[in-house]
Formats: C-alpha cells, structure tokens, sequence
C-alpha cells in the first residue's frame, strides 16, 4: 500500500460555514455530500453576500443614476476583478459574466467560431470532455459545413498527447480540451498542450469547471485563448458563469448576443458595440450571482487553492486504497498522483442508478449516470458509472462512509447470486 500524505483541511470549522451540511436530509440520518463536482454547496459567507445585495443595494447595474444603482455597479465591477485576481487575467475587461459554463462555450462557438470558422476547417476536442465543450462544436461543425475530431485516451485515463500531436498535424483551427475531467478526474497538463496547439496554429478553449475550484489557475501561465469556469460548482450561486479570453480575440469578435447593454450607439438600421466587457453581455447580468461569486472565491482564497488541492489529493488516494478493498468494485482513471478528488466507479453486477439509489439510504450523496459524457463511457465500454466527488467540506469519515455503504450493498447483491 503506497503512504498516504496526510494533509488535512480543518473540516469541523469549514463544515459549520455551511448551513446545509449542518442537517440530514428529510428521511435520512445524516449527509454524506460527495456531489460537488455536480454543483457544490455554499458557505454562509456567499449566501449572505447575496442576501446583503437584496436586502440593501439591489438594482440593475450600468443603468440608473441613483445610489443603490451606483452600489449595485460598483460591487458588480469589483466582482469582475476578484474572478480576473483569482485567474490571474491580464486585465478584468477579459472576463465577461454569462449565464454558466455551458453559456460561456456557447458564446466562444456563436462568435468567435462562427466568425473564424469555414467549411473544411477542423476543430479538434478529446474524448474525455463534458458534453458543454463537445455539442457547441459539434453544432458549430454543422452550421459551417466544418469538421470536427475526439483525440482518445489512454487505458489508464490518461489524454493520449501522442494521439493529440498526430492530429495537430492536420492544422486544425481550435482545440477544446478540458483542464481537469468530471469524471477521471485526470488533470491535463493544460499549459505543455496549449503550446503544443498554438505550434500548430490552432486556438485552445480551455475548460475549467472541474479545476478552477480544485487547483490553482494561472491562465497566464497556461496562455490558453479561451477559458471558462462555473460559478455554481466553486461555491458560488448556480446562473452565473466566467469567460476569459485574451483581450485580442475578445476585441475581435463580434458579440453572439443582441439587446440592451452591449451597445454603443443604435439607428434605425444598425448599431454599433460598447466597449468590452459589456459587448458580450446584453441584458441585465447575472448582478446577485457576480457577488456571491466573488464572496466565494475570496472564500476559498482564504483557505488557499493549494491547500484545497493537497486535501483532496489526500481524500483521493485514501478512497482509492479503501474503494479498491472491495470486491468487483472499479475505479476508472489514473491513479491518485495524477487526478483531482473525483473517484468514479463501477460495481459488478450492480447498476450505478442502483448503486446512487442504495447509497442514498445510508446518507451517502453522489452522482450515477454517463455524467454528461458519452464517448468517454462508450470509450471503457460501459453505459454508466457512478461518481464521488471531495470538497473542502469532506474528510477521511465521508470516504469511510462511502466505502462502508458500498461493502454493504455489494455483500447484499453478492448473496441474492
Ligand atoms: N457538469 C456537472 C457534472 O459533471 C453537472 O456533474
């Protein structure tokens, strides 16, 4: 058995942030949550941010000249400068608040692609990633008479980078490529394949959803185009999601979305664009939510990323030496060393639906299904699998717990054979 690294987050005191996790279910003796990388939970700094907005200063934002209007502006733009602090982005005029991650793909496919994209072209996406940053390319291949290809993955979980540079030679004009998977939880090595792709004249989209509340992110450093985060799954409210991209590509694209706010000027027959960000953002934005993200992630700065990291490479590899324990159970993906705190599993005989189902009984959350990604399910050869997923809240009693509940229902479906 390898030694395990034993760096511990101080869970109790993190544990009574969050109201949600300080009460069982209706129906059920206790919470186990191992459903973060589906959305996370949220601690009582970010609700009350939100509340504080509401109840205080609440109104649209860019608009009135009055002084809950000028708050409401202000803390939105500060909101703004937190998320580009917490990347490490050039400048906060390269982040543009959408509506969620899947939101902040759509609009890379909507306006950078359909500017940049022609019939022929190829867009490269590896079989690991997220429907979100696989179906806008798709679409995108559709509308352009365009082309797109999966790079494989390895037995072992692992992005074949072999497999990515053969298809680099084909010159394709943009690769997607996730930064951390939701379900293998592998963490690819983002800033070797950005340079890998910009050797090849293609532009990388980067997603971020499953690392950016894990791992610290230097976009920067990674110098990808184009990133995009989810606000819900970093502790922060769900409808609202982070753009970044570099300043040259934002200021190029014309905007995907028309309406009030990404204006300049308005004629009878035309319009011209404000200035970024506010270009990418028509409509009254996601005010409330900007605010409780920015309270999130000054939460989590708090703690510290690489902190948050080391924990949940602890909760990982001692899920894996105790899930492994049992029989007819197997993890999919690399080993512990090489992913984040997601640790997805069959059980033989079992159905994952079953297995969530089961584990439910004993308190114990977590996510089953194909968790947003066919091909890679199709690429191991199963139908589904289920997924437990660790957070600054979770610690070694969760995993446990998880691993208990798990050797009771595969003793239970062993006997009924
Ligand atoms: N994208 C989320 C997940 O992986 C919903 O569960």
């Amino acid at each position: 058995m390898t030694a395990v690294t034993p760096f511990k987050l101080d869970v109790a005191r993190i544990k009574n942030d969050f109201p949600i996790l300080t009460k069982a279910p209706p129906g059920r003796e206790r919470l186990v949550f191992l459903d973060s990388a589906a959305s996370t939970q949220k601690p009582r700094s970010v609700i009350q941010a939100m509340v504080d907005c509401f109840e205080n200063y609440y109104a649209n934002v860019h608009r009135g000249i009055y002084s809950f209007s000028e708050t409401s502006t202000e803390r939105y733009e500060a909101a703004r400068s937190t998320v580009a602090q917490f990347l490490n982005a050039e400048n906060p005029q390269s982040i543009i608040f959408t509506g969620g991650c899947t939101a902040a793909v759509n609009t890379i496919a909507r306006s950078w692609g359909d500017a940049n994209i022609h019939p022929g072209d190829l867009m490269i996406a590896t079989e690991m990633e997220h429907h979100a940053n696989l179906v806008p390319w798709f679409q995108l291949a559709q509308r352009k008479s365009a082309k797109t290809q999966l790079v494989g993955v390895t037995p072992d979980g692992l992005l074949d980078l072999t497999a990515l540079s053969a298809a680099l030679e084909q010159k394709p004009k943009l690769v997607a490529v996730t930064a951390v998977s939701n379900v293998l939880g592998t963490i690819n090595p983002i800033a070797e394949i950005v340079s890998m792709c910009h050797a090849a004249g293609a532009i990388v989209v980067v997603d971020a959803a499953q690392a950016a509340p894990h791992q610290s992110v230097d976009v920067q450093q990674w110098n990808a185009d184009f990133v995009v985060v989810s606000g819900h799954k970093i502790l922060g409210p769900n409808g609202i999601g982070i753009l970044y991209g570099k300043l040259e590509h934002l200021e190029a694209m014309p905007p995907f979305m028309g309406g009030g706010g990404m204006i300049s000027r308005v004629w009878n027959d035309g319009f011209s664009c404000a200035d970024l960000p506010a270009k990418f953002e028509a409509g009254t934005p996601p005010i409330t939510e900007a605010i409780g993200l920015a309270a999130a992630i000054d939460y989590l700065q708090e703690i510290g990323l690489d902190k948050v990291s080391q924990h949940e490479q602890y909760l990982t590899q001692i899920a894996h030496q105790r899930l492994n324990q049992i029989e007819g159970l197997k993890i999919w993906g690399p080993s512990p060393e090489h992913k984040g705190g997601i640790v997805s599993f069959t059980l033989a005989k079992v159905h994952a639906h079953d297995i969530a189902y089961l584990l439910d009984q004993k308190g114990v959350a977590v996510r089953a299904g194909h968790h947003c990604t066919m091909p890679l399910h199709k690429r191991f050869g199963i139908a589904a699998s289920t997924r437990a997923s660790f957070y600054i809240y979770n610690d070694e009693d969760d995993v446990e717990a998880l691993a208990e509940a798990l050797e009771g229902l595969q003793a239970r479906f062993q006997r009924k054979k």
